[in-house]
């Protein structure tokens, strides 16, 4: 048994010269929430629709539970996977239960059992109550249900689900959410895809950023952030003399800079050991400085996926010009960015 369910090695799909997906390394373990995470364009419907069959690499291979994609395994890999495509096609003319009963035919799903199959998937996406709607009366919201549903009718064990919860209002994403939960309870592996970052931050197990077709990095969303910024950013509130706080705090060695917020709260970067932040406080309260709250910003993934993404952009900039510049040139360069849209997300 493989220990990843999904698995892509070299994954590359051009449309013309410098569109499409390149060389992606997806890694998604058995049973876990993934979280495909790229802006418009970036190439997650591409990589979703070769791992589905529907489109083929121009080279690199892709993997469902250890079984080669490919024309042969075809039958196989589709009814090992339920994929939710982005815009969801239903036929307007029929009730839920005819439509699902229609899908449900095409996978050859025994009518005997085909009833109890429909009742189950529904309740699994949150429709149960839908069961005799016209399809034609379905919200946004609903139809996605009913999307969902539709893929789980042959029972997969892999759900790829592109953007599940765009054009949804809150109400209708949290559901979604909750409907994506259980079905990891029932020891599914899950892949979806997102331009909205908070919406999977909260569910998945791990994610991996897409920008521009490449991958550049998946890991657990602390790891990422890890390795994305290894400064910490803690925040601080003095009950007196704010000024003379953040002066103590520049000269501390590990200090990077530091930012004044509203009334008596400042930020500061700290880029040394994390078990040592710690010195920073007793450094405070040792010279009459009364703190009231110090603490280390929790990693955000936003914050995260736009320092990587920025980063890229920067380095492509940076790539199409001559190079004349030093490389330490180049890392200066990078990290004022970083600061610079940690900066600006504050002020928002
Ligand atoms: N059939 C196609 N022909 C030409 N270019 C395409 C085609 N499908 C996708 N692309 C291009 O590939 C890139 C990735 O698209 P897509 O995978 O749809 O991104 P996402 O789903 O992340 O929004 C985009 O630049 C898009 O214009
Ligand atoms: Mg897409």
């Amino acid at each position: 048994m493989t220990t990843n369910m999904i698995e892509t090695k070299g994954l590359t799909r051009k449309f013309g010269q410098d569109r499409g997906i390149f060389d992606i390394n997806l890694e998604v373990p058995r049973n876990s929430i993934y979280g495909f995470i790229g802006h418009n364009g970036a190439g997650k419907t591409t990589t979703i629709k070769i791992l589905c069959g529907l489109l083929q690499a121009s080279s690199g291979t892709a993997f469902i539970d250890g079984c080669e994609v490919n024309r042969k395994n075809l039958p196989k890999i589709k009814r090992m996977i339920g994929y939710m495509p982005d815009i969801t096609g239903v036929y307007e003319q029929m009730s839920v239960w005819e439509f699902l009963d229609f899908y449900g035919a095409a996978f050859r799903i025994r009518p005997d059992v085909r009833s109890k199959r429909i009742k189950d998937a529904l309740e699994l996406a949150g429709a149960s109550q839908m069961i005799d709607y016209q399809v034609a009366s379905l919200s946004r919201g609903m139809r996605q249900k009913v999307g969902l549903a539709k893929t789980l009718i042959h029972d997969p064990q892999v759900l790829i689900l592109d953007e599940p919860a765009g054009g949804l209002d809150p109400q209708a994403r949290v559901e979604m959410r909750k409907a994506i939960r259980s079905l990891k309870d029932l020891g599914k592996t899950i892949l979806l895809s997102s331009h909205i970052l908070p919406e999977l931050a909260s569910i998945c197990d791990r994610v991996g950023i897409l920008n521009k077709g490449k991958l550049l990095a998946q890991g657990t969303v602390r790891d990422i952030a890890d390795v994305v910024h290894e400064a910490l950013s803690i925040s601080v509130t003095v009950d007196n003399d704010p000024q003379k706080a953040m002066d103590l705090v520049k000269t501390l060695d590990g200090v990077e800079s530091v930012t004044a917020g509203d009334a008596n709260q400042f930020f500061l970067r700290y880029h040394g050991a994390r078990e040592k932040a710690g010195l920073i406080l007793s450094h405070l309260m040792k010279n009459d400085i009364h703190v009231r709250w110090f603490a280390e910003n929790e990693t955000d993934l936003e914050n995260v996926y736009l320092n990587m993404t920025h980063d890229a952009e920067g380095k492509d900039k940076e790539e199409e010009k001559t190079e004349e510049k030093k490389p330490s040139g180049k890392a200066e360069a990078k990290s004022e960015d970083k600061s610079k849209s940690k900066n600006e997300k504050k002020e928002a």
